[in-house]
């Protein structure tokens, strides 16, 4: 078929990607990126401990610590120290190691005996979602991974964390007339915590997709106050599909990472939003998926799928955050992540009630002669 665009048709990159530095050793990124990826800082020990579960590649720990630009937009350093993560898919470690920390480690959450993990502030974890979305076969609780939440609810338990922040689908909200959602959140307030849910409609902060999540957020019963959800930041309208990733479509080679890493596929169809639908200028990118390459948009105006980069610039990963495998496992982690711009708000929403209800933790500004430090 010939190219709408009038450009040679072009063929997805079969080989392995290869990168000289992830986000956290990228010269383009030491300016800003977070103390704790300077290599030899060390920061201030009153700074909250995170620990991190189903971190997948690293989407919402990326915004949790913050230090990172997207769409010219620097979204700042938060006081914060991710101890941990865990996942039981190697890749995706690989990944977080490649751009994050080497704190990280490959395990079945499931099955992991939690008294030996470190007790942290703060337990943050986008248990699987596959069993409660729309588009998976909606097992609830019945399906194994809807049973995850029990690891999260089990740490809680037994170290008791400060806070927690769950993620998930907003499909959970509607499972069995909500009896689903009643289920997990009266088993992780038993064992002594309160929560409230947050819906945010990841437009309205500033992503270029549609996209909306359910974050559970809960406070240790002791503890006074609450942390106020994100307020919405696009108030003049939303970011759209070619705001995003315009400047892409004459790039084919790799001086954008993952840029010429695609699936071959035939031609956009008529469909739900689910896959194989051309995107539309001017418009919200439909949900990055985490799913096979059917799932993966067409480009509004060039005959391919979206690249690896662009879906990655869909869900607001810089561009110095790199996939380093083929391109369905690249997608996979992409498409499951939280995207970084959100687990940021949502980080600021938990940092700032440490900073007003908790603790008095400096804020990063005073930090600046610590990045110094690691930079001489
Ligand atoms: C929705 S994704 C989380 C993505 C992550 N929060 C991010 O922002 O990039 C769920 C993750 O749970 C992981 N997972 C599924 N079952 C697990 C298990 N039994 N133990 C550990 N990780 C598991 C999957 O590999 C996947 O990366």
């Amino acid at each position: 078929m010939r190219p709408k665009s009038g450009l040679p048709k072009r063929k997805a990159l079969r080989r392995m990607p290869k990168f000289t530095y992830g986000f956290r050793d990228n010269p383009e990124t030491k300016a800003y990126r977070h103390p704790t990826l300077q290599p030899g800082a060390s920061v201030p020990q009153e700074w909250p401990t995170v620990l991190s579960f189903f971190s997948g590649c690293g989407g919402m720990d990326l915004g949790f610590l913050g230090g990172f630009k997207f769409l010219g937009q620097l979204y700042e350093a938060l006081p914060l120290r991710i101890v941990h993560a865990y996942d039981n898919n190697e890749k995706a470690v690989e990944t977080y190691k490649l751009n994050i920390a080497d704190d990280a480690s490959v395990v079945d959450l499931s099955t992991a005996d939690l008294t030996a993990f470190p007790a942290v502030d703060i337990l943050c974890g986008g248990f699987p979602c596959q069993d409660f979305s729309s588009c998976g076969h909606k097992l609830g609780l019945k399906g194994h991974r809807g049973e995850l939440y029990t690891v999260m609810r089990d740490y809680m338990r037994i170290h008791q964390p400060k806070i927690v922040v769950g993620e998930n689908v907003p499909h959970l909200e509607r499972m069995h007339g909500g009896e689903v959602l009643r289920k997990i959140q009266s088993e992780l307030e038993e064992v002594g915590y309160r929560f409230k849910l947050w819906r945010m409609c990841c437009p309205d902060y500033g992503l270029p997709q549609s996209r909306t999540r359910l974050f559970f957020v809960g406070v240790r019963n002791d503890l006074p106050g609450f942390p106020e959800m994100p307020t919405i930041t696009q108030i003049l309208g939303r970011v759209t599909i070619d705001d995003a990733i315009n400047d892409l479509v004459r790039v084919e080679d790799e001086s954008v990472p993952n840029q010429s890493q695609y699936f071959v596929a035939t031609k956009a169809t008529a469909g739900a939003g689910q896959g194989d639908q051309k995107s539309e200028a001017g418009q919200l990118a439909y949900t990055v998926r985490a799913n096979s390459k059917a799932r993966v948009h067409f480009h509004y105006s060039l005959d391919r799928r979206l690249t690896v980069r662009e879906s990655a610039r869909l869900q607001s990963f810089p561009d110095e955050f790199v996939f380093p495998h083929a391109t369905s496992a690249n997608i996979m982690e992409i498409g499951n992540a939280v995207p970084p711009i959100i687990g940021h708000h949502v980080a600021k929403a938990i940092t700032d009630y440490f900073h007003q209800k908790l603790t008095v933790v400096r804020p990063i500004k005073s930090q600046t002669s610590l990045v110094g430090a690691a930079e001489r």
